[in-house]
């Protein structure tokens, strides 16, 4: 089977086929931006898109993905210009000890898609699902705003 990893056909073997995308991105990929966290769907450290939607993918098998589009904190940057979401991330020195925040920032520019000037409570229910141990939240809302500001 193949899916489209970061803009790229990639092939996944046979012998992958029973992984978890979070595993078949970090280990035979060696993209190592999503997170293992909690491993059952309810941190969101994993966070990737598929097809544009976020996914949790420690929960989601790679077996259900054939030619799926699939995208990563890696696939962000076009070269050494960083996407938007990035920019203001860094604007806003938005993280801290940085677990979570290559999910947090995939759940964003998710958001921000499908929803380029979101209400605060539509930052809110978007970003839930994305914990962080060291409290960023502030910062993060603040990222998001500056971005749709911009749009
Ligand atoms: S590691 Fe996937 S949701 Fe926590
Ligand atoms: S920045 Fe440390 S867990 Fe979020």
């Amino acid at each position: 089977m193949n899916i489209i990893l970061n803009g790229r056909k990639v092939e996944i073997p046979p012998s992958w086929t029973e992984d978890t995308l979070l595993f078949v991105l970090r280990e035979h990929f060696g993209l190592v931006g999503a997170k293992f966290g909690c491993g059952v769907g309810l941190c969101g450290a994993c966070t990737v898109t598929v097809d544009g939607d976020t996914v949790r993918s420690c929960v989601t098998p790679v077996s259900a993905l054939e030619g799926a589009e699939v995208r990563t904190i890696e696939g962000l940057a076009d070269g050494d210009r960083l996407h938007p979401v990035q920019e203001a991330w860094l604007d806003q020195a938005v993280p801290q000890c940085g677990y979570c925040q290559a999910g947090q920032i995939m759940s964003a520019v998710a958001l921000l898609e499908q929803t380029p000037a979101p209400s605060p409570e539509e930052i809110d229910t978007a970003m839930e699902g994305n914990l962080c141990r060291c409290g960023t939240y502030a910062r993060i809302r603040a990222a998001i705003e500056i971005v749709a500001a911009r749009t």
